[in-house]
């Protein structure tokens, strides 16, 4: 195992993602960031640097379980104190799996103004892949808006209510078409192959609302890998990704080989109106320029939702991957309900809509500071006569910061129940990220989760995963071992329901945390107590 360098210098840059310049934040003067490649077991060491002139900045390396160090999540008021404008910060952490991840940014919403890189662990030297290979390409997919995320969040949080929209391009690797012309910053992705091999096709969702449909003409994708664990694999036309998910599928270039072919994206669960996003998979020695025979592949409707289900719940674990315990010892139900504080639209989870505290978890927790967070414990479960059919009776709920406390290794279990949002019919999808983690998928379900389908869980072949989708009015089971000592964020994906507080934050363990570094606690009362030195 070897160490691997990175100096990232974070700032705004002018970029033309989608041929329209505009602001990106980017690192090293690029968009999107550069990659992270690394060997299963070597240590990654991230020299940030923030130029951002007037912001703070962390980036969080996502589906990285950071055991041993838990500050160095990159989650700002979570795991460390937000790096100040010139500052600089080093990250430095253990890739000990295999896959597909990315990095983004992780305070307000700077992951939506394009702070994001893929991060890829290769099998250490001398393992192999389950799978074999004679190529590789990667994709990191993303949403991108032409209005600055100052003026979006504004809008989340004002009255009346100024929601986002849809995003006016989709990106592959930072590029996308919206009114192009070709040779430019925003010309099409080519993925050059040779005929008669297998190419495995990294993918990852950064997008910052997006739900995705990929799919390439005339090819079938086999799926192996999903955030960074073997998955069966499993033939597909066409792959349903959602922001904070990666997948791994094999592609085999076995069709006319005079041809090119489009890869093509659209958006799924939300009325479209962006264009999908293409590129252009070139059989070599075909020109790249030259146009592929058939249109590109169409997605499937955008509320086919019988289609994403099925493409869901396909994904099952290799054998060999760990089996969950058979039996969980604490169940926490978590209702995600939009809701209504003091006139804003909020999310909330348990009638609570997380607002993020100035003295970073770790530090408060470790050092037992009570005021620097609401200490009271947030409810567990939802009222048996909740009805997520319809719209909240009382849509009234509270602002929090409150930690679920989790035994230290316990095995828990974790119910996400949607339910309909403020208005009449609607009941959104949201893809919840697990900080510190993977998961076993118990199960999903249509409706309201009862006793009775703890019955019908799959205990199986459940997949290991970091993210996982919560269907329009369905549930998800999940079940983790609370086993690694830290303060962790579990949230939807989506940048702007986060922004609207739909996250909750756990903790385990914080007394077996060895030595905070004391750079990531310079804020709020941990770094009062640092300059009295009387943080003990
Ligand atoms: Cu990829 Cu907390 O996020
Ligand atoms: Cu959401």
């Amino acid at each position: 195992a070897m160490e691997r360098h990175y100096r990232f210098e974070v700032g705004y840059t002018y970029w033309s993602p989608d041929c329209k310049e505009n602001m990106v934040i980017g690192i090293n003067g690029r968009f999107p960031g550069p990659e992270i490649r690394a060997k299963s077991g070597d240590t990654v060491v991230v020299e940030l640097k923030n130029s951002l002139p007037t912001e703070g900045v962390v980036i969080h390396w996502h589906g990285i379980r950071q055991f041993g160090t838990p500050w160095a999540d990159g989650t700002a008021s979570i795991s460390q104190c937000a790096i100040n404008p010139d500052e600089t910060f080093v990250y430095r952490f253990k890739v000990d799996k295999p896959g597909t991840y990315f990095y983004h940014g992780h305070y307000g919403m700077q992951r939506a103004a394009g702070l994001y890189g893929s991060l890829i662990v290769d099998v250490a030297d001398g393992e192999k892949e389950p799978f074999q290979y004679d190529g590789e390409l990667s994709l990191l997919l993303s949403d991108w808006w032409h209005e600055s995320i100052q003026s979006q969040m504004l809008g989340l949080s004002s009255i009346p209510f100024r929601w986002v929209g849809e995003p006016q391009t989709i990106l592959i690797n930072g590029r996308g078409q919206n009114n192009c012309s070709l040779n430019s910053q925003c010309a099409p992705v080519m993925l050059h192959v040779r005929p008669k091999k297998t190419y495995r096709l990294r993918i990852a969702s950064a997008t910052s609302l997006s739900s995705l449909n990929l799919a390439i003409g005339n090819h079938k994708m086999t799926v192996v890998e999903a955030d960074g664990n073997y998955v069966k694999p499993v033939t597909v036309n066409d792959v349903d990704i959602y922001s904070g998910e990666s997948y791994s599928v094999l592609l085999k270039t076995n069709q006319n080989a005079s041809s090119n072919y489009w890869l093509s994206i659209g958006i799924r669960g939300r009325l479209p109106q962006t264009q999908p996003a293409l590129a252009i998979l070139n059989y070599i020695p075909n020109l790249p320029s030259k146009l592929p025979f058939d249109r590109p592949p169409k997605t499937p409707k955008w509320n086919d939702y019988l289609h994403s289900k099925q493409f869901t719940y396909k994904i099952l674990a290799k054998n060999g991957i760990p089996k969950p315990p058979a039996n969980s010892n604490t169940q926490i139900t978590l209702l995600n309900t939009q809701s209504k504080i003091d006139g804003y639209i909020k999310w909330s989870i348990n009638n609570i809509s997380l607002v993020l505290p100035s003295t970073p978890y770790i530090g408060s927790m470790k050092y037992g500071l009570k005021n620097a967070f609401h200490s009271e414990k947030p409810p567990e479960n939802i009222p048996d006569d909740y009805d997520v059919m319809r719209p909240p009776v009382n849509p009234n709920a509270t602002i929090g910061s409150n930690i679920y406390k989790l035994e230290f290794n316990a095995t828990i279990d974790v119910i996400l129940q949607n339910a309909n949002a403020l208005a009449e019919n609607v009941s959104e999808i949201h893809p919840w990220h697990l900080h510190g983690h993977d998961f076993w998928i118990l199960g999903y379900g249509d409706g309201k989760f009862t006793e009775n389908d703890l019955a019908n869980l799959n205990l199986r072949n459940p997949p290991l995963r970091n993210t996982v989708v919560i269907f329009p009015y369905g549930w998800t089971a999940i079940r983790f071992l609370a086993n690694n000592p830290g303060v962790w964020a579990f949230h939807c994906h989506i940048e702007p329901h986060l922004h609207m507080g739909m996250g909750i934050i756990l903790a385990e363990g914080v007394e077996f945390i060895s030595k905070i570094p004391n750079e990531v606690l310079r804020c709020g009362i941990t770094g009062q107590k640092l300059i009295s030195n009387q943080l003990h």
